[in-house]
Formats: C-alpha cells, structure tokens, sequence
C-alpha cells in the first residue's frame, strides 16, 4: 500500500494490494493510463520510495527490510533504474554518466570504459559521448539512461516509458534490449502507458485505481 497526501489534501491511494512477480528470465509489462501509479510501483520495487506496507523480495533477499544504506548497496548492485525523466547529472558527459553505474560493479575501470562505450555505439549514441546531457536531444538522453541502466547487467531491470521519447525504429531496439536483457536471465519490469512492449513482453498487466490486474495474454512471445 502506498498512498500520498497533497497539502491539505485527502491522501489518495496510489498503490493498493499490488502484488506483482517476475521470474528471471521474464519481461513484465505494466500498462496504464497516467496517473495510475505506475512510476510509484516502479519506484517502490527499485528501492527509491518505501511503501505502507507489502514486501520487496529480490533475488529471495527481503530487500526492502534493509536499513538505507543497504538498500543503497542492494540497489546498485542488483537493480538497473531507467527513469522516466532520465535523471541524468547535468555536470557529466554522456559518458561519465553512464560510467556512473560502474561505481558498484567489480569490474577494471578500463573495462567499464570500454563496455560503456560499446554500449553507447549500440545505441547510436557514441558520437555523442563527450555532450553533456542539455545538449542532447530527449531521445539521446533516453538512450544514455538506458545504457546507464544496464551497463552492470543487473539482474532486475526497471524500465519507466523507456521508448517514451524516442522514433519507432529507437523504439524498437530498446525493446529488442530489454528482451535480450531478459534473454540473458534478468528479470525486466517495463510500465508504459502506451501498448508498443505488448509484443515484447511474457506478462501484461493493468494498473487501475492502484489495484494491479492481469492483461490480455500475449501471443506466445516469451523464450522458450
Ligand atoms: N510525491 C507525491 N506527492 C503527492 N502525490 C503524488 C506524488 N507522486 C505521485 N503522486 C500522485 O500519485 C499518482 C500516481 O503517480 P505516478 O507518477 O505513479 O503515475 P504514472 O502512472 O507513472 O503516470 P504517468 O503515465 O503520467 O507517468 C498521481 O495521481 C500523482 O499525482
Ligand atoms: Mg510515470
């Protein structure tokens, strides 16, 4: 349960009995309309916002019975976070900021560096490694975020309207990574008020008044 309370407001519920399980292995996908909480389910999974009741389990560790500083170790090294608004750090190049995530990775700096710059290529994005992110278009900076996300290959990915600012043909390679994430054992919760992950994804579900509700199945897509 999750609910929030405007100033001299009545609190209104935005989470209410969510109970939502991903296997490794699986692409879930949360449809629903604006408003409906999909970004506070998101961000109570991913550790950034606690809830009024209910647990996180993670990897079967009851993540969310940590202390702060825990949970902050948990987040960075189990949890990849491709937020709605970016939230890249302006005073960071491309990618610096995607080198951000390495900072819990057990992994050779030079390493890092060259996994990071692979990534960037794969999304069309290295020419741009040296910009910092207000001189980058929405979809570039979208494209960073997600290379951010997963330069670690955390077995839990979180993707808030990941295709959101980006052309069809980005749109689609963006899926086709959260698939292979998928692919590759990460469990990958997706929330996105548009149907264009439908294809992509094992699982749907609705958000609606803060209750979760399984969607339409979908034709088959998931790995064999
Ligand atoms: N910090 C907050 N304080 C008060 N109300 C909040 C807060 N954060 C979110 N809300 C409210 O909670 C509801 C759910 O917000 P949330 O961001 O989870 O929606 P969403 O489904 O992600 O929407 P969108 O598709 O527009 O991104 C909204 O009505 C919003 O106004
Ligand atoms: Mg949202």
């Amino acid at each position: 349960m999750k609910s929030y309370r405007a100033p001299g407001g009545a609190p209104i519920r935005v989470l209410d009995g969510v109970d939502l399980a991903v296997p490794r292995g699986r692409l879930a996908l949360v449809l629903g309309a604006s408003g409906s909480g999909k970004s506070t389910l998101l961000n109570v999974v991913g550790l950034l916002e606690d809830a009024e009741g209910g647990d996180v389990i993670v990897g079967g560790e009851r993540v969310s019975a940590l202390g702060r500083s825990a949970q902050g170790r948990a987040r960075g090294r189990y949890i990849g976070f491709v937020f709605q608004s970016f939230l890249l750090l302006p005073s960071l190049t491309a990618l610096d900021n995607v080198l951000l995530a390495a900072r819990y990775a057990r992994r050779a700096r030079l390493d890092a560096r060259r996994r990071a710059r692979e990534l960037l290529a794969e999304f069309g994005v290295l020419e741009r490694q040296a910009h910092y992110p207000p001189q980058l278009s929405g979809g570039e900076q979208q494209r960073v975020a997600f290379c951010r996300a997963v330069l670690n290959d955390p077995p839990l990915l979180l993707a808030d309207e990941p295709t959101g600012n980006l052309d069809d043909a980005n749109g689609r390679v963006i899926l086709e990574a959260l698939r292979a994430r998928a692919r590759a054992g990460a469990a990958v919760v997706v929330v996105s008020h548009r149907a264009d992950a439908v294809g992509a994804a094992d699982a749907v579900y609705h958000m609606r008044e803060g209750r979760l509700e399984p969607g339409p199945s979908t034709s088959g897509g998931g790995p064999s």
